[in-house]
């Protein structure tokens, strides 16, 4: 297949050919894109070439803005095709239905998912504590005896929901909306989980109480860091000592790991750790 440069040449001058970026993101049936703005009025163009390329896309966003909030929504707008920003990703076959306007999701992050659940035994309860529309929490769901998922974003956990039906996991799972902490605090959910996964990268390590609070002894953690290149891991495993020391449970670091880059030389890693 023609590379998305090779299908632009002639409709596109060398400067703004030079200007396309390379890959971008297949979410379901929706591309989205990154447009640097001197690109801004070929962007209809560049979509539909997508389009022409890949007959699966039925539609082309493009970002518009930084992740953020607590929510960790990257907005985009539709720039080609059918006017909507929802769709189903399949994931590990795992249906996945996700608004890219209302939740997060990367679809960047399949093999880590699928390195995590595939830890998963059939007697475990699993703490998913930033679950999101639950590409942890449906494919563990499959395999444990429980799965509780907690977001703070209400669009999550109605497509978590949605989506354990889809996948026919629904009674093993329980979904909350609201701060993992207040949740588990409010249900005294103490010394419950036999595994706990924290993929927040941003903030994780601010919720490391609330993995010790509900982890059995011997329970894994699978926690998610931020780290320039010059620090890994040293300070992830730092906040996981200190931890151990204010919580007064020994833990085991087991493995460390970068799985994707944020910016250069800015990776995301996780750490999996067991606390006694
Ligand atoms: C980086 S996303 C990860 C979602 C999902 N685990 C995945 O891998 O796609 C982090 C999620 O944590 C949620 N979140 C942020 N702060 C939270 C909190 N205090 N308690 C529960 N969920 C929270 C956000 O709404 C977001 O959906």
């Amino acid at each position: 297949m023609a590379s998305l440069k090779d299908y632009l040449e002639g409709k596109l001058n060398e400067n703004e050919l030079k200007l396309v970026r390379r890959s971008f993101d297949i979410i379901g049936d929706i591309a989205q894109i990154d447009i640097p703005d001197e690109l801004k009025n070929k962007e209809k163009l560049i979509a539909k070439a997508i389009m022409e390329l890949h007959k699966n896309i039925k539609v082309v966003v493009k970002k518009v803005g930084p992740t953020s909030g607590e929510e960790r929504v990257r907005p985009v707008k539709v720039i080609a095709g059918e006017k909507r920003t929802e769709t189903i990703h399949i994931e590990n076959g795992v249906r996945l239905k996700v608004d890219l306007n209302k939740v997060y999701f990367s679809p960047r992050l399949g093999t880590e998912h699928l390195r995590v659940v595939e830890q998963i035994k059939n007697n475990e309860i699993v703490f998913d504590l930033f679950a999101g529309v639950g590409p942890y929490a449906i494919p563990a769901a499959k395999r444990a005896k429980k799965v509780i998922a907690i977001d703070t974003n209400p669009y999550a956990i109605k497509y978590l929901k949605e989506n354990a039906e889809l996948n026919k996991v629904e009674d093993k799972i329980k979904a909350y909306v609201g701060d993992c902490r207040k949740i588990v605090k409010k249900y005294k959910w103490k010394q419950k989980a036999d595994r706990v996964i924290m993929n927040l990268p941003m903030h994780a390590s601010e919720f490391l109480d609330v993995a010790f609070y509900v982890a059995k002894p011997n329970a894994i953690v699978h926690c998610y860091f931020f780290l320039p290149e010059e620090e890994l891991y040293k300070g992830a495993i730092k906040k996981i000592k200190n931890a151990e020391k204010e919580f007064g449970r020994k833990t085991r670091i087991l493995r460390k790991r970068k799985c994707g880059q944020l910016a250069p030389r800015i990776w995301r890693t996780v750490v999996d750790f067991k606390i006694y």
